[in-house]
């Protein structure tokens, strides 16, 4: 094998690839791009750098630009989310260079980032938007040649809309999580199912009769609010915005303020794309026991350094759970160090959400390449009849047929003559 590398251990390959096929057969729409990929090859020779969450998921995703003809190299979005089985797969098996190993400091989490950057990529595919930020800090000699980025997440696309604010943004990007077919099902669904999961398998703490304070109601939070209640949990949701305000109100939750909410809360959790939503404020009135997540795609949501500073110990009582002593003798139990909880003590959204989440980061590297130079710069969505048709490919293959619109009534909806 010639590729480089830095994974955790390769011995770990046989079992990422079994974990990559288990994963492929709940992503059927990814399945056929694949095939169609291997046929039209649109990305013959073309250097992608991915910034992903290396799960078996992505490994798919890997597998689908390779049979496009990409030349790909792969490294971390979290410190904590990668599945080092998978990791080792992709290197033994794609001959992938991945750089990724669960639980790698800060610094090798930049260095891994400087790795997907080294490989000078020509489409750049983020999860939180830490390769464009690379391009555009120390790497701008890249631009020139390059097609443009894709990124994944709420986040990463709240940071790319600033970028371009500030009028840094030198070339195009698509947003993939503006697509319906992504944040409707993986940012609802998959966050929703993924988070409980996590918060539950890094626990085991039974959740029904409990008081779940969920930070936010954009489509991740209202999942996880979804899912805790559907458990038997008492939710209450925060929010800073009038109207999701009125939204989680009127879908049957208590809305109050962070600040009235933490002395309820048996389990508190954040998934708002915004740092310091739970702070100083919420720390020092939090039930003794208190069980303290974050969702979100950066670990700034929860004010750490803080509740750090407030301490005079911390424990670990389980893997995946820190428990910070507070002065005043209360316990503070922060779960995966406040990084996204589904990934780091779980393995992040279902397949069969993230099969249209990366059908549509498949479709929106080959769209960069079919765009190249028509597009400005900035941020796009990938277009609708795109969007339509993963929405109908997974139909399909979830065999659901649906009604058609007759011509009376396309012409109906087309004229306003017609009267009532
Ligand atoms: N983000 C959330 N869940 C994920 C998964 N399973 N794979 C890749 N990225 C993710």
């Amino acid at each position: 094998m010639t590729v480089n590398y830095d994974i955790k251990d390769l011995g770990l390959a046989e079992q990422g690839r079994k974990r990559m096929d288990w994963a492929e057969k709940e992503m059927p729409v990814l399945r056929l791009i694949k095939e169609r990929f291997e046929k039209e090859r649109p990305l013959a020779g073309v250097r992608v750098s991915a910034c992903l969450h290396v799960t078996s998921e992505t490994g798919n995703l890997m597998r689908t630009l390779v049979s496009a003809g990409a030349d790909v190299v792969l490294v971390a979005s979290n410190p904590l989310s990668t599945q080092d089985d998978v990791a080792a797969a992709l290197v033994a098996f794609e001959e992938i260079p991945v750089y990724a190993i669960k639980g790698e400091s800060n610094d090798l989490y930049y260095k891994h980032i400087k790795a997907g950057l080294d490989h000078k990529p020509q489409i750049t595919m983020d999860d939180g938007a830490d390769l464009v930020h690379g391009v555009l800090k120390e790497y701008p000699h890249l631009i020139a040649d390059m097609y443009g980025s894709t990124e994944e997440t709420t986040t990463g696309v709240i940071r790319l809309r600033a970028m371009a604010a500030d009028g840094v943004l030198t070339f195009p990007v698509i947003a993939v999580n503006d697509s319906d077919t992504k944040h409707l099902f993986d940012n609802r669904y998959g966050t929703g199912q993924s988070t409980l999961d996590g918060i539950i398998r890094a626990t085991n703490i039974l959740l029904a009769g409990k008081t779940f304070v969920v930070g936010g109601y954009g489509y991740c939070s209202r999942g996880i609010a979804e899912r805790a209640r559907g458990l038997g949990a008492n939710v209450i949701v925060t929010e800073v915005d009038p109207v999701r305000a009125l939204e989680a109100t009127m879908d049957g939750y208590r809305v109050m303020t962070m600040v009235q909410a933490a002395p309820l809360g048996d389990f508190i959790v954040t998934a708002t794309g915004n740092k310091h939503v739970i702070d100083d404020r919420a720390f020092a009135t939090m039930k003794d026991g208190c069980v303290v997540a974050n969702s979100g795609h950066f670990n700034v949501e929860i004010d750490i350094p803080t509740l750090e500073a407030l301490s005079v110990e911390k424990r670990q009582p389980r893997a995946f759970v820190d428990q910070y002593w507070l002065k005043d003798g209360r316990k503070i139990n922060l779960l995966g160090e406040g990084r996204l909880i589904n990934l780091a003590s779980a393995e992040g959204h279902p397949s069969a959400v993230m099969d249209m989440s990366f059908a549509n980061q498949a479709l929106a590297s080959e769209f960069l390449v079919l765009n190249h130079g028509k597009l400005s710069n900035g941020v796009h969505s990938l277009p609708k009849d795109l969007d339509v048709e993963i929405a109908s490919l997974k139909l399909k293959a979830m065999g659901i047929e649906i009604d058609v619109l007759t011509p009376e009534q396309v012409k109906y909806l087309n004229s306003w003559q017609e009267g009532t």
